[in-house]
């Protein structure tokens, strides 16, 4: 049996006791697991995230950039502040000593070959728990033919989501014969957030992105999309970040970029510090001339 302490006697009452909101917009009553994952994921002094989206593969395959992740992401990898992909390429192909935050892909189903809106969960609870996930990833199709069904699909996890402090991000998808416009977006990410999402993953788009980011309650952070040149990559990001996205989930624009390292740390310059598009490709310039 241990000697009984000291009793303590500096109870600072000089100093008040804090009482901090939490940084991330609209996440301040959520609990202390789900703020904690949150804080990973977004960085606490910036308030914004790069994360590097390589979950492609859950419904295209070995797609440009993805076929040997071991080769051509693994290197790249501890450049983002957060990893998107599926349960199956993290088991086999990323080391457990990884530190990065992962947010898991939860949904899935049809491939490229088939109605893509047509998604489930496709991943229980327990195992996300179990691989130490910060957060879990659903698209909702939000006018596609399985809008409902994709709906519920993210109730359903946020659900379970609150029940172990486990943020939800919902991805916005865009069918291809739909408008990618501010209205569509603002009631796509809204619709997200009013059911439950944690963040939401969106477009950006030139006209009206402030309105998108502004009536969505919760966090943004902008999709990447399709490659497009390095320049304008970073343009759309600085763009998004400064219309009131909180940082970046970007795949194609990183991992099939000519120099993937050096386009990540210029995302970072932009995402994190604001450096204007110009600098930012400079210093991608640089970077991917040093090697
Ligand atoms: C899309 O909806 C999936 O999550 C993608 O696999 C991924 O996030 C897309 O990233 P990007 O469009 O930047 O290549």
């Amino acid at each position: 049996m241990p000697e009984p302490d000291k009793e303590g006697k500096d109870f600072c009452l000089d100093v008040e006791a804090k009482n901090d909101g939490f940084f991330l917009k609209g996440s301040n009553s959520l609990d202390w697991g789900m703020k904690n994952r949150l804080a990973r994921i977004f960085n606490p002094t910036s308030g914004r995230t790069v994360m590097l989206a390589i979950d492609h593969g859950y419904f295209q395959g070995p797609t440009t950039g993805l076929e040997r992740i071991d080769v051509k992401i693994l290197p790249i990898a501890p450049y983002a502040d957060t990893l998107m992909l599926t349960r199956g390429i993290l088991r086999s192909q990323v080391p457990p000593s990884y530190g990065k935050p992962i947010v898991l892909r939860a949904s899935g189903g049809p491939s490229i070959l088939k109605e893509l809106s047509n998604e489930h969960l496709a991943l229980d609870m327990e195992d996300a728990i179990r691989l130490n996930a910060a957060a879990l990833a659903v698209q909702v199709f939000i006018g596609g033919e399985y809008e409902t069904q994709s709906v519920h699909n993210m109730t359903r996890l946020v659900d379970m989501g609150s029940r172990y402090g486990m943020p939800v991000l919902a991805v916005t998808a865009v069918g291809k014969d739909m408008a990618r416009d501010a209205r569509y977006f603002r009631l796509a990410c809204r619709m997200c957030a009013e059911l439950g999402a944690h963040y939401v993953k969106t477009y950006y788009i030139p006209d009206g992105f402030e309105t998108v980011t502004a009536s969505c309650p919760v966090p943004i952070v902008m999709a990447g999309g399709k490659k497009i040149p390095e320049p304008e990559a970073l343009t759309m990001a600085y763009n998004a970040v400064q219309a009131g996205a909180a940082g970046v989930d970007m795949g194609r624009n990183i991992f099939q970029s000519e120099a993937p390292v050096a386009m990540l740390q210029a995302v970072g310059a932009v995402v994190h510090e604001n450096l204007p598009p110009q600098q930012a490709y400079e210093m991608y310039l640089d970077l991917k001339n040093k090697g």
